[in-house]
């Protein structure tokens, strides 16, 4: 790994094993973008890979050379006014009201290892010592302006990963205005890519949507204050002949989780500039002289082992250099969670009475969801003042938590604590707290209001509310749950020329809660969540190592959603239950085996009522729980690999293979049950080519395991598991098997 500065040619090569990134300083000071992509040999310049050419209609940057203009030049910061004509990076108001910026190389460091983002608050990966990373910092100026640019780009030593922010910063007299400040600019020299996404709404999140590249632009963002079920910060482009296991593919993911603009610009020349950040509607930050903003981080991936090959990178990164805390490499508790088993309907009888049957089938793990708070036996009231409802818990959330610790069990519990229902305390005595604008009528939303976390004093407030339900209190695990969009995003508290600000640094102030909490807390488990998977991005998993994936529990339907989500998310990251059949979202009934079978691949866990499955259901919930525990390992941090789409055809497969390489699970899903259909292999991938493997095929719920079978890794993965079904109509819809991959010798 090394980031070398070639003085002469004045190129910068950021370069390890996997990846090269490389960049110039031009005779105009601006910073050419030559190479990203496979690893390339050093050299002492790669001046041949500059192009211009002459363009008519463009404006050039010298005086008599018509062929050097910005328009054409790749970039690695543009700016706007001068020179350059696309959606620039930064777009910046300076107090006499010109947006011309022209920033130029001033000056550079590189450093072993990597600091945290400046300012605090913005979430990030990080290394555990100096000599995992570089970090390189480039500063551009405009001295007329008085604008300074830091372009911070840090290498990964093994993995192909690079990440970039900018940091702006202003000496000049009066306010700069910033409008726009993208995290990175990226001008890749060509269009023949398939743009990969992930778009939803609430209850199919994640989708992953392929569309070919077109001239224009093209990308996700969110509006929603949150980064949102129906896009996610991320988007990936790749090569149309890339499949899941091989091929050219670039990731972009955004660690944030607020509004965010993710896009490809295609020029009429065929160039792509991808860029990504904050989204500038409604974006205004004000800089006065000394101060510096901080944009978000940006986590570059490039894969030549296609799609898989991108996703286990960001695995890796996001699993163990982005989650945080003790529950970082820790298995997760299996966990009952009452809200599907119950809502808002219970007494702390019946809820002992869950707790007692999880624990008997092994469950390590109760959670109680929304209700437990006054004013709560519907969503229309009760959130902001966090007072325990003694008429459900006699003892309060202590001497619940005490039960459920006789039991042996951990305790859980759920909170929202960024929102507000009218009548409560908290509206009542603080309506300025609330986000909304003097004299109009704010938006409902689930009925309840958004604080406004962009107000310290909030933060603080609902801190020391927290704490008071949390300090003594046998708590082990919190759902921070966040449960609508956010609109009116009008600080009462905040100056007219700072209302711009508000929607980021009320996402500073969910960082900030977490982090407090997180400290104060440690041994916690948290898992975020926000109406199902709403703010499922990397910004919250480097507050809470899980995230709830979504509202929909149907395993079908989570095919689809947690397929989608694995193009980003680790396994350990993706809360995944088992809830009752029918269905409550989709109403289908598919076989308790199904269920688990889908879930086992994430933070596991039931969501149903455990009493009312009579015997033979219990009977297979408590296999099922001994199962997870004895392959949790292998399931949460072995290399996950998607092998068949759900968004392809009728069947989906995907597994996970042991660092070691001498285990694997494989789950293989028919959605729809064929008669006499055609013959099946299904590939597998990642074992050991020369390895002797025996391969079981589980038993689950009547069906009894299948003969071991012997062969040999690259059998597995070349001729492939023979899956065809010997029996279909014992089976019916939404058949799943499991497959045990076991080293032979
Ligand atoms: C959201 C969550 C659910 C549940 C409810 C409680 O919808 O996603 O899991 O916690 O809120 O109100």
């Amino acid at each position: 790994m090394a980031i070398e500065f070639h003085k002469e040619s004045q190129t910068f090569h950021l370069h390890n094993a996997w990846i090269s990134y490389i960049f110039k300083v031009l005779p105009s000071g601006h910073l050419g973008q030559l190479y990203y992509g496979r690893a390339i040999h050093d050299r002492p310049d790669f001046d041949h890979l500059f192009e211009t050419a002459y363009r008519s209609m463009s404006v050039h940057y010298f005086d008599g050379e018509p062929a050097y203009s910005l328009e054409h030049i790749k970039q690695e910061y543009p700016t706007c006014g001068t020179g350059d004509i696309h959606l620039p990076a930064l777009d910046a108001a300076a107090p006499n009201g010109s947006r011309l910026l022209d920033l130029h190389y001033q000056s550079h460091t590189i450093a072993p290892g990597k600091p945290p983002l400046e300012g605090g608050e913005l979430p990030s990966t990080y290394v555990e010592s100096p000599d995992e990373a570089v970090t390189l910092t480039v500063t551009l100026a405009d001295a007329l302006a008085g604008v300074t640019v830091d372009l911070v780009y840090t290498l990964y030593e093994g993995l192909p990963v690079l990440t970039r922010h900018a940091v702006i910063g202003y000496t000049g007299e009066g306010t700069l205005r910033l409008d726009r400040a993208m995290s990175f600019c990226l001008d890749l020299p060509d269009m023949d890519y398939d743009l990969v996404e992930l778009t939803g709404a609430w209850a199919r999140e994640r989708h992953v949507v392929t569309r070919p590249l077109a001239h224009g632009v093209q990308g996700v963002y969110s509006l929603r204050g949150c980064s949102s079920h129906h896009f996610n910060p991320f988007l990936a482009l790749k090569r149309h002949e890339t499949t899941e296991f091989a091929g050219e593919v670039y990731g972009f993911s955004l660690v944030y989780s607020g509004n965010f603009a993710a896009q490809a610009d295609v020029d009429p020349y065929h160039v792509t500039r991808v860029t990504m950040g904050i989204h500038p509607q409604g974006f205004r930050w004000d800089l006065h002289s000394g101060e510096r903003f901080t944009t978000p981080e940006a986590v570059l991936v490039y894969s030549e082992q296609g799609l898989n090959g991108m996703s286990q990178t960001y695995h890796q990164l996001y699993r163990t250099r982005l989650a945080r805390g003790e529950w970082r490499d820790k298995v997760r508790p299996i966990l009952v969670n009452n809200w599907e088993a119950t809502y808002f309907d219970f007494t702390e009888e019946k809820l002992l009475g869950l707790a007692a049957e999880a624990k008997r089938l092994g469950i390590e793990l109760f959670v109680l969801d929304d209700g437990w708070f006054t004013n709560r036996n519907d969503d229309h009231g009760g959130l902001g003042d966090w007072q325990i409802n003694y008429e459900k818990l006699p003892d309060g959330i202590q001497g619940f938590g005490a039960k459920l610790h006789e039991m042996g069990l951990l305790f859980g519990l759920w909170i929202e604590p960024e929102m507000v229902n009218a009548g409560t305390a908290l509206w009542n005595e603080h309506p300025d707290w609330v986000l909304h604008e003097p004299g109009r009528r704010p938006q409902q939303g689930r009925f309840q209001y958004v604080l406004d976390y962009s107000n310290p004093a909030v933060v603080d407030w609902i801190l020391a509310r927290l704490c008071s339900v949390l300090d003594g209190a046998p708590i082990d695990y919190i759902k921070w749950d966040m449960n609508r969009s956010i609109s009116d995003a009008y600080s009462c508290t905040a100056a007219s020329d700072a209302q711009g600000m508000v929607l980021h640094k009320y996402i500073l102030g969910v960082y900030r809660l977490y982090r407090l909490l997180t400290e104060r807390y440690p041994h916690i488990l948290f898992e975020s969540c926000a109406s199902g998977g709403a703010r499922f991005d990397p910004g919250m998993l480097a507050c809470a190592p899980q995230c709830w994936t979504s509202d929909d529990t149907d395993a079908v339907e989570r095919l689809r959603i947690q397929y989608g989500t694995s193009f980003v998310y680790p396994v350990s990251s993706m809360g995944a239950h088992v809830a009752a059949a029918p269905n409550h979202q989709v109403g289908r009934i598919t076989s308790l085996t199904m269920r688990a079978n889908v879930a086992i691949f994430g933070a596991f866990g039931y969501e149903l009522d455990l009493t009312a499955l009579g015997e033979h259901g219990q009977d297979l919930v408590a296999r099922q729980v001994a199962f997870v525990k004895q392959y949790r390992e292998l399931l949460q941090f072995g290399t996950f690999w998607r092998l068949k789409s759900p968004f392809e055809g009728n069947e989906a497969a995907w597994m996970t293979v042991s660092s070691d390489q001498l285990t694997a699970l494989v789950g293989q899903y028919l959605i729809l049950q064929e008669v006499n259909a055609g013959y099946c292999r299904l590939r597998l991938a990642g074992l050991d080519p020369d390895r002797l493997y025996r391969v079981t095929r589980l038993g689950s719920g009547a069906r009894a395991a299948g003969q071991p079978v012997t062969a040999y890794g690259d059998e597995l993965m070349r001729a492939g598991l023979v899956t065809t079904d010997e029996d279909p109509a014992s089976e019916g819809d939404f058949a799943s098997h499991l497959y045990l991959i076991e080293a032979a010798e």
